[in-house]
């Protein structure tokens, strides 16, 4: 108690160990002039033994703490005898904190007459209090920075999406634009090889639309959908090498008409091998006159060498062909057409592409001229 006690005597040494577990007990008056201090008190505030009736209790606190102390001793009373209090106090130059419960004692009319205090040194646990409030002022200071920088970045972050969105948005709308522009196009070149044949006009557009009722029949991706869609329309572009009199004349062709014609597929794959669909359309187009027995053209591919989309070409291409009008024959009826698909099922034609196209037919209220379109879900 270096700030009162400053010259108590060597041999009165304030003993750092005591603060850990001294009980300080003390009896004093209400002006706080003590009568009564035991070993550890003595030892802890360094005062000489034997002497303490010299010292004054609230004394022993720091200058701006005594007079709260008083006030917290004269408010003790017989409604509120007892009371708890913290005090600071200064020895060798350190700050210690005290805990003390003191009460007041009554004389036979109910004066106070005497006090007491115990108390033990909370200076340790009151650092680490105060180490621990720090640390939390600290940590919430850090949290309140972290939470406003990933506040930013969180708006930076959104601003972004947004700004991707209607990027995607505007790219979307441009690529539909460009492949409706392109499907104009694709629908041009259609019509045009159909002018040069006028006996199979619509040939194309009706054999797709039944091509794309199978592939949905059979619940192909929307990119079969869509090869198939382009391929069918494109299918006999190859036939723009064959002379419009061979094309057009009534009556059967001669062998090497026949050839020619033949040769449509390969000049159709020819002519769209270099154009960068995201399909294999070229190839669609050089198959659609293959069958799963190896007798078709040009190739005489077999079974799975086929690729499906042009197996369902192969099936669209030929119902639609018979079942129309020829300048050398008539058109065959539905029945008669569908006998020849049930008879040529796993022969000519894929098993699974007969059995969707047979249900197309059978149950599905199916129409060669009902468009079919391009699907853009992708
Ligand atoms: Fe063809």
């Amino acid at each position: 108690m270096a700030e009162v006690f400053s010259g108590a005597g060597d041999h009165h040494v304030y003993r750092g160990d005591l603060a850990a577990g001294a009980e300080l007990i003390c009896r004093f008056q209400a002006d706080g002039t003590l009568t009564y201090a035991n070993p550890d008190f003595c030892r802890y505030f360094a005062l000489p033994e034997g002497s303490c009736t010299q010292v004054n209790f609230f004394m022993l606190a720091s200058g701006h703490e005594r007079q709260k102390i008083k006030a917290v001793i004269q408010s003790l009373n017989h409604s509120r005898p007892a009371e708890d209090f913290c005090s600071v106090t200064a020895i060798n130059n350190e700050t210690r904190w005290l805990h003390w419960s003191s009460r007041v004692l009554f004389d036979d009319q109910g004066c106070p007459v005497e006090y007491q205090a115990v108390g033990r040194d909370i200076t340790e646990v009151k650092i680490l209090e105060d180490r621990l409030a720090a640390a939390k002022f600290d940590l919430e200071r850090r949290l309140e920075r972290r939470s406003m920088e990933l506040a930013v970045a969180n708006e930076n972050l959104q601003r972004l999406v947004a700004m991707h969105e209607e990027n995607e948005r505007k790219l979307k709308a441009t690529l539909t634009k460009t492949s409706r522009s392109l499907l104009g196009v694709i629908k041009a070149i259609s019509k045009m090889i159909e002018i040069r044949d006028p006996h199979t006009a619509g040939h194309q557009r009706r054999m797709t639309n039944l091509a794309c009722t199978i592939a949905r029949e059979m619940s192909l991706s929307v990119d079969q959908y869509n090869a198939i869609y382009v391929a069918g329309l494109l299918h006999d572009i190859g036939k723009i090498s064959v002379p419009s009199e061979i094309l057009s004349r009534p009556g059967r062709l001669t062998e090497v008409e026949y050839l020619l014609v033949k040769a449509h597929p390969q000049v159709g794959y020819d002519m769209l091998k270099e154009v960068d669909f995201p399909w294999p359309v070229a190839e669609m187009v050089l198959q659609h006159h293959e069958r799963i027995n190896g007798k078709g053209y040009p190739q005489g591919l077999k079974g799975n060498e086929i690729l499906l989309e042009a197996k369902i070409l192969a099936v669209a291409d030929c119902i639609e062909a018979m079942g129309s009008q020829r300048p050398y024959r008539s058109a065959f009826t539905l029945s008669e057409v569908l006998k020849q698909l049930v008879a040529n099922k796993g022969v000519a034609y894929d098993p699974d592409v007969v059995d969707a196209c047979l249900t197309i037919f059978r149950d599905r209220d199916f129409d060669f001229n009902r468009d079919v379109e391009l699907d853009y879900s992708l």
